[in-house]
């Protein structure tokens, strides 16, 4: 078995992978969060610095594309390979509305005949070899027969699938039945993803190769813990946290530097029994001094939880 990271917009960018890599082990690659290239193949600078090579030195790095014009996934593709990469991923499951009403990540699935017009071009001429992460339908698993055809189709490299429909977003339970059948027929590598939270669930599925989001951000040794290497501790946390809050702020400004521990908190908190004091303390910090006093009585006050699990957030 082998464990992938997937990518999370907003959380896993080159720094987070970079100070992952260094602290805990068990991950072979790490999927970069999407790239949608503009007409002009122009990034920002967040962009541009995600995906440098410089800043990817030693991490097994697969950028991911978001694209649905075959021509401009060419272009970018042929960038990727003179910077050296070796392999690029097509998001095919991107469910945010802004993204969708373009057409584009999950968008592409409700259109199957089109899709197969942009996959039979872009496996045709890409430069790297390309693969999927995808859904299994759109608004429904009716659909998945039709797109599976599809799939089928393509010398796709490797196939992440994350088996739940646009419509149901993160909610119900991923329909591991279609991605068993989408392992037993596809000719190439089918990776599962979804909802794999506990070292106890991951190894259950270990006939295949897994790539785990959520759950590898509450807890960073997950993957290393399922292929039977260290549980996380509160010391491997705390350096894991402060490791990543010194980066951050060698080269980020402050305030960006505090936005961003509270997202990486938001998870690394799921794996803690936290006084409530602490909590609140951390929640209001603002600035640079004051997150970090927050964020040092957090690791003193609390212990690391028995049962490590992501709960996704109450609407
Ligand atoms: C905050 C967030 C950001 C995400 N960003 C991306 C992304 O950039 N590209 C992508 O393919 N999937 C993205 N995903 C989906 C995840 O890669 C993954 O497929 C999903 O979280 C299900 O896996 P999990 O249950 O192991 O978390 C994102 C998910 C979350 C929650």
């Amino acid at each position: 078995m082998r464990i992938y990271f997937a990518p999370l917009e907003g959380l896993t960018d080159a720094i987070y992978r970079r100070v992952h890599h260094a602290t805990f082990g068990g991950v072979a690659k790490y999927f970069m969060p999407f790239i949608s290239p503009s007409s002009s193949l122009s990034f920002t600078s967040r962009q541009q610095s995600d995906i440098d090579p410089r800043e990817n030195a030693g991490v097994p790095a697969v950028p991911q594309i978001l694209c649905k014009d075959a021509g401009l996934f060419l272009e970018m593709a042929k960038l990727l390979r003179d910077a050296g990469y070796t392999e690029v991923n097509l998001n095919l499951g991107c469910p945010s509305g802004t993204v969708t009403a373009k057409g584009k990540g999950a968008g592409m699935l409700k259109a199957p005949d089109a899709l197969a017009r942009f996959l039979d071009e872009i496996y045709a001429k890409s430069p790297l070899p390309v693969s999927l992460k995808t859904r299994c339908g759109y608004e429904s698993i009716d659909e998945w027969p039709r797109l599976l055809d599809v799939f089928l189709c393509y010398p796709v490299h490797e196939w992440i699938l994350h088996p739940r429909t646009y419509r149901e977003f993160y909610g119900g339970t991923p329909h591991r039945d279609l991605f068993l059948e989408a392992a037993q027929k596809a000719p190439f590598p089918v990776i599962f993803n979804g909802d794999l939270f506990r070292a106890a669930e991951c190894r259950e599925m270990s006939r295949f190769d897994l790539m785990l989001g959520r759950g590898l951000a509450v807890n960073p040794a997950l993957a290393q813990e399922t292929q039977g290497g260290d549980r996380l501790t509160i010391e491997s946390l705390r350096l894991f946290h402060d490791r990543l809050y010194r980066e951050y702020l060698k080269w980020w400004p402050e305030h960006a530097v505090v936005g961003r521990m509270h997202g990486v908190m938001y998870y690394l908190m799921q794996a803690l029994d936290c006084p409530a004091p602490a909590k609140r303390a951390l929640r209001k910090s603002s600035g640079v001094d004051e997150y970090a006093d927050a964020a040092c009585r957090v690791f003193a006050d609390s212990v690391l939880l028995q049962d490590i699990c992501f709960t996704p957030p109450k609407h």
